[in-house]
């Protein structure tokens, strides 16, 4: 038995840097080779591999998920996969890593563990988060939101998120920032019946859309926070659900879908900003939810700014604004 390598790429021929030296590969494992052998090694195509003698496959491809699908149905069994790179998933796939630690040893595992961290998982999310599935398959947007936290830890200020719903995104702030008050705002039981009306006629929302917005309770999303003790609840429709507060903020997750309600969370949110912070207005390239757009270039209209914002190709296009 032994240890094979899946990919002949960039990623496979870093391992030797890495410390997997390639006389201890079996041979490499490639769906479409171009040479017979790489690093002195057999390149051998999937059909080749008598999976009895895989003890360990490690998967150097940047197409994991289509890797992974293949080994199972070929039988080789998820515990003796180990993943380097996770380009198109969030969650880590490595479900198992006691036999690579064993065969490889632990140092280079953590290295490689390290080196997927970095690049490609996210950092201080546990996994718990992205099985929420409506978040695991938007990496763009958590995985900015991640390296974002890195760069406020020098901004002073509060967090806050307008328009909540059942906290997915909320979770993973209050996760990033747990040292940071994280203000939560929204009703509670969806968008407001005025703000619905004119949504409609505009043809930005439909009733599927609005009844699924009513289905969540807040006791349900402080269940889910990680860091409790930070979270400020604050119910209610916005603006009149500020009560008052006065407050700096580092990060706002301006989330609200429609117009009149972003509007005016960017009149509030916008000016106390403290330098260097981050304001994501999540569906600002949305294709349907077009109210946000015309939200912001009605602010610079009326305020005479213009927001420095950045579009992020995340599911909806987010666009970050920096203050
Ligand atoms: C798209 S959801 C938020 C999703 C959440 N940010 C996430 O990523 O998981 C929009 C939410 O905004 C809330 N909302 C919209 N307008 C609001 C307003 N004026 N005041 C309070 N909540 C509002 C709705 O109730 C709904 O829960």
């Amino acid at each position: 038995m032994g240890i094979y390598v899946w990919g002949t790429g960039c990623g496979a021929g870093d391992l030797a840097e890495q410390g997997l030296a390639s006389d201890r590969i079996t041979a490499f494992v490639d769906n479409a080779p171009t040479v017979s052998e790489f690093l002195g090694r057999p390149v051998i195509v999937p059909e080749e591999l008598d999976v009895r003698d895989v003890e360990l496959m490690v998967v150097a491809s940047r197409h994991s998920l289509s890797i992974r699908d293949r080994c199972l149905a070929l039988g080789i069994e998820s515990e003796r996969l180990l993943f380097l790179k996770n380009h198109y998933v969030l969650k880590n796939l490595n479900e198992n890593e006691s036999l690579a630690e064993e065969l490889l040893g632990t140092e280079l595992v953590s290295r490689i563990r390290q080196r997927c961290h970095v690049i490609r998982a996210p950092m201080g999310c546990a996994d718990e988060v992205l099985e929420r599935k409506d978040l695991e398959n938007d990496y763009v947007r958590v995985k900015t939101l991640e390296m974002i936290c890195r760069r406020l830890r020098d901004i002073p200020g509060a967090a806050a998120e307008l328009g909540v719903y059942r906290g997915a995104f909320a979770r993973c702030i209050n996760m990033l920032l747990p040292d940071r008050t994280l203000y939560l705002f929204d009703s509670f039981a969806g968008f407001e019946d005025q703000e619905i009306r004119k949504e409609k006629e505009r043809g930005t929302c439909g009733d599927g859309f609005v009844a699924a917005h009513r289905n969540t309770a807040v006791e349900q999303v402080l269940s889910w926070m990680p860091h409790r003790e930070r979270i400020r609840v604050c119910p209610g429709f916005f603006p009149e659900s500020l009560n008052g507060l006065e407050e700096r903020f580092c990060l706002v997750s301006l989330d609200v879908d429609f117009e009149e309600s972003t509007y005016e969370g960017l009149k509030y949110f916008w000016p106390r900003m403290n330098p260097g912070g981050i304001i994501l207005l999540h569906d600002y390239n949305s294709p349907t939810l077009s109210g946000v757009r015309r939200a912001v270039a009605r602010y610079e209209r009326d305020f005479g700014v213009h927001l420095p914002g950045v579009p992020l190709c995340d599911i909806n296009g987010t666009l970050v604004l920096v203050r």
